[in-house]
């Protein structure tokens, strides 16, 4: 799969770096996607790859942000994706042969976590919607349904029975069909690294972290609203919608500011995440006032 990715050897174990690469992977994109440059600032730093890659949330492997060494054991090849549901063409796909469908490109993404931290990652990926173009949703694909790998023996998370496993999210067709929702298979000029959900992750900038679930290996085009992990655990909490909005404090905490990680800042939080201008006009006919659009 790595060489299917143009991915140079230069990780090949050397004595000495095993610890190294426990933590932050080395296994470049060769040659490396370009930038797309409507996305080359996010307006602030791009968080440190190492900030970022010890500072997950990866409930699998555990319940807590230091998971890294734990996502190590993550078995990522191979790995297949089915997708399936309200579609013209389901599909059992590699990752290497999606890949190979795929354009992919670098897009520097700010990223704000519903506990109040945030950062800026250099993604590689591809848009969501030129995935739906190959299955070809119909038009009973009102939602799409995604979820991550649960293997037991790998993921010491899964013991923790009171979980819905396997982890599962969902977005209207309408916002995985918008161009900045990007399914993210690198970082940092990378092969995604396990603690960021290798293969496969979903970023969707404008939405609270928890959207954004790793290590799919499910795409389902449904009818039915999804009702996600966090949303089944405790729904007063963490909704469907979870449009970012600095008005509408969580339950037990404000939204109105962010941590910003390695740097200690606060900052106000954005609209929207600071999308606002790119994907207000998907929420024009919903109700603004309502608790329901920002959780
Ligand atoms: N995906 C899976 N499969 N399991 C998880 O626990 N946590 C989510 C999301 N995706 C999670 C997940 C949450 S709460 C956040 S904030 C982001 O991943 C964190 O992504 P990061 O570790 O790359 O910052």
């Amino acid at each position: 799969m790595l060489a299917a990715m143009g991915v140079g050897a230069a990780a090949a174990a050397l004595p000495g770096r095993a610890e190294a690469a426990n933590r932050v992977p080395e296994e470049a994109w060769a040659p490396k996607p370009a930038l797309n440059p409507s996305f080359a600032d996010a307006g602030r730093a791009v968080t440190a790859e190492r900030t970022n890659a010890e500072y997950n949330n990866f409930y699998e492997f555990g319940s807590h942000k230091g998971i890294y060494r734990a996502a190590q054991q993550l078995r990522t090849d191979p790995w297949t994706i089915v997708i399936d549901g309200e579609v013209s063409k389901p599909m059992e796909i590699g990752m290497e042969d999606l890949l190979a469908k795929m354009p992919i490109e670098e897009r520097i993404y700010r990223h704000r976590c519903v506990e109040a931290w945030s950062m800026v990652a250099p993604w590689i990926g591809f848009e969501l919607r030129h995935l739906m173009a190959l299955v070809e949703p119909t038009s009973k694909a009102r939602y799409v349904r995604m979820e991550t790998l649960a293997d037991r023996d790998t993921m010491p998370g899964l013991r923790q029975h009171w979980y819905p496993w396997p982890y599962t999210e969902g977005l209207p067709a309408a916002e995985a069909a918008h161009p900045l929702s990007f399914m993210v298979v690198g970082a940092y000029g990378k092969v995604l690294h396990k603690q960021f959900g290798a293969p496969m992750r979903l970023h969707v900038p404008w939405k609270y972290g928890f959207k954004l679930l790793k290590s799919i290996n499910r795409i389902s085009f449904v009818e039915e609203r999804p009702v996600g992990f966090w949303e089944e655990l405790q729904g007063a909490e963490y909704g469907f919608w979870a449009n970012v909005n600095p008005e509408f404090d969580h339950p037990r905490w404000t939204q109105a500011e962010e941590r910003v990680l390695g740097t200690g800042d606060k900052i106000p939080t954005q609209l929207y995440n600071g999308y606002a201008e790119e994907v207000a006009g998907l929420y024009k006919d919903m109700d603004q006032s309502s608790r329901e659009l920002w959780f």
